[in-house]
């Protein structure tokens, strides 16, 4: 193209960006913290050496069977590479797959249904900029009736509360970013938030701990039990795994903590702090 018709032609794009909502095309920069912030890449990796990232494969373990990861790259039809962006929403904003079936919760859909949109957005543009891989989605092995997909529906139905999360205006910022980090991308409540029998998370005891995904139990997070670190160990815990007692995070934390809070700035670190400090306490149940 001449300089001469060079001109123009980058002032009607510039013009066009500028036309647009700020949101209408993610950043994949922006997108890759934030894939780290929510753990993608942990859920959506075959955890063996030299394991293609995302590309799906990785087993879950849970009380219904185990769940494996899928493809979440770009490539056409075993990855998204067909899916638009609103799919994309679609997935992450109410569970449901683009052909209108419902995913399980063991995609922690109910608590990143609270992302704002932007995040979303920025997510999309990373996943979509890697590297596309054709490996085929392993179906998942799950116990009688739960190989039933329409069951997740009816999970959903009945505890399912889809919606972005809004800042609470009477908070201080870092509080407000604090709670986003814990209970929207990085899904804590998952695993520290007891269930019922039926699976429904326990608004009464959240973050309170208790049996866990994998029935060894998980640590109570509300100060009734954490009050017994400072915020520099909290912290040093975050960022290494290190217990104050010199013990180091095992089970399902070991990965957590490798994968998504030691990634985190300083700043978003901080705010987790200040925000699980800020819980109810809430006494460990009784055994
Ligand atoms: C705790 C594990 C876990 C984490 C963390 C996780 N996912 Fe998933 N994800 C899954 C599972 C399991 C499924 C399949 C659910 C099903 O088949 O119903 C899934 C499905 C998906 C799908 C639908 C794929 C398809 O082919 O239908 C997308 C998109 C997705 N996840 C994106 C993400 C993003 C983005 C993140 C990070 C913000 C993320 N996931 C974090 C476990 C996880
Ligand atoms: C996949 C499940 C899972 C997720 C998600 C998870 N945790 Fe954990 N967490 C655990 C388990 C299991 C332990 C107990 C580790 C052990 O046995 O060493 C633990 C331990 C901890 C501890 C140590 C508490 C103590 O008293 O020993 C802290 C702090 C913690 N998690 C914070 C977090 C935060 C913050 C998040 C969200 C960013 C998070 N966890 C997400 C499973 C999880």
């Amino acid at each position: 193209m001449s300089p001469a018709r060079a001109g123009p032609v980058f002032f009607a794009v510039l013009l066009c960006a500028l036309a647009n909502p700020a949101y209408a095309l993610g950043d994949a920069k922006r997108g890759a913290y934030l894939a780290k912030a929510g753990g993608c890449l942990g859920c959506h990796t075959e955890d063996r050496k030299g394991a293609m990232p995302y590309a799906g494969g990785r087993a879950l373990k849970t009380p219904f069977g185990t769940f494996y990861g899928p493809n979440i790259t770009a490539y056409p039809g075993s990855g998204i590479g067909r899916w638009t962006q609103d799919d994309f929403m679609r997935a992450l904003r109410t569970g449901t797959r683009p052909d209108g079936a419902h995913y399980y919760p063991a995609f922690p859909y109910p608590s990143f249904t609270r992302i704002a949109d932007a995040d979303a957005l920025d997510l999309w543009a990373y996943l979509t900029s890697l590297p596309p891989s054709p490996q085929r989605n392993r179906p998942h092995e799950l116990r009688f009736p739960f190989g039933w997909r329409a069951l997740a529906g009816v999970w959903k139905w009945l505890y399912f509360l889809p919606g972005a999360w809004t800042p609470d205006a009477s908070r201080p910022a870092t509080l407000n970013r604090g709670d986003y980090l814990v209970n929207a991308l990085g899904h804590c409540g998952e695993c520290h938030t007891p269930r019922t029998m039926l699976g429904a998370s326990r608004r009464d005891r959240h973050l309170a701990g208790g049996k866990g995904p994998e029935g060894k139990g998980v640590p109570n997070l509300t100060p009734a039990k954490l009050k017994k670190w400072s915020n520099d160990e909290l912290r040093e815990f975050l960022l290494s795994g290190l217990t104050p007692d010199g013990d180091i995070a095992g089970q399902s934390m070991a990965e957590v903590v490798r994968n998504m809070t030691s990634q985190l700035t300083s700043e978003d670190l901080s705010a987790v702090v200040a925000y699980l400090r800020s819980l109810p306490p809430v006494a460990d149940a009784a055994r």
